[in-house]
């Protein structure tokens, strides 16, 4: 199936999905220099871009930037003051993405924190940063559970939280404990499911990026 998914992933692309060149290029930056091929593919990129604006955002944070690829599709939707804050734990991986970031002009909108996450999570509450109205979660699996609760503080009533690769091609049913990935991916949806101030789902995913899934939380209070 995963040829006929790639293929209907280029159909929708080719109609729907309008990229700026200099994203793009990023891609093909982050595959030159080695990066794992993992950023979303350019129609979930779309679905980001579009959720950004649904929820009216002004501040984006990120947490997983890879090469800047997802980054720089909220970033264009952005209002002119608005901002997003990505963090990255790969000094490689930051470093080319603030190039790829300066040469989509993105430099002004978006700021790459390095470091492990859940430092930057902390410090940006000692900061004050946020309200954020949108959050997407993207980096290390197993540490989900924690990126959730720390994304919730930081977010804004009626803001959006997603997470990627809540299916990972179906190891979400995996109840073995063994994969720490797979436990965080788990147990953040125990997280989700018995907090009351979000209301979410998951979805199923096919296409470039092979069988996996999306969850979306609304803050609901
Ligand atoms: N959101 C990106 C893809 C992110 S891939 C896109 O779609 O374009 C996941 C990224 O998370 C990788 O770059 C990896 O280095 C980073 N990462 C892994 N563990 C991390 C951690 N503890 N803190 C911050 N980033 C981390
Ligand atoms: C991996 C990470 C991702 O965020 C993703 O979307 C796909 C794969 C990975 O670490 O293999
Ligand atoms: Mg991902």
């Amino acid at each position: 199936m995963q040829d006929t998914w790639n293929r209907v992933d280029a159909f929708i692309a080719e109609r729907l999905v309008r990229g700026d060149a200099e994203v793009e290029r990023a891609n093909e930056r982050a595959a030159a220099a080695g990066l794992p091929p993992i950023q979303v593919s350019p129609a979930q990129a779309k679905l980001l871009q579009l959720l950004v604006r649904l929820a009216g955002a002004r501040q984006v944070l990120e947490i997983g930037t890879l090469g800047g690829y997802s980054a720089m599709w909220m970033a264009l939707a952005l209002p002119i003051d608005g901002r997003l804050t990505t963090l990255e734990l790969d000094p490689k991986h930051a470093e080319l993405a603030r190039r790829n970031i300066a040469e989509a002009g993105l430099a002004e909108t978006i700021e790459v924190r390095m470091g492990p996450a859940l430092d930057s999570l902390k410090a940006l509450a000692e900061e004050g940063a946020g309200p954020f109205e949108l959050v997407f979660i993207d980096a290390d699996k197993r540490s989900y559970p924690e990126y959730f609760k720390r994304s919730l503080r930081l977010c804004r009533k009626g803001g959006l939280i997603v997470l990627d690769n809540v299916v990972r091609g179906g190891k979400v049913l995996d109840a073995s404990g063994a994969d720490p990935d797979v436990e965080g991916v788990r147990r953040v949806y125990e997280l989700i499911a018995a907090e009351p101030r979000v209301t979410a789902t998951a979805l199923q995913t096919v296409g470039v990026k092979g069988y996996d899934g999306l969850a979306i939380a609304l803050v609901v209070r």
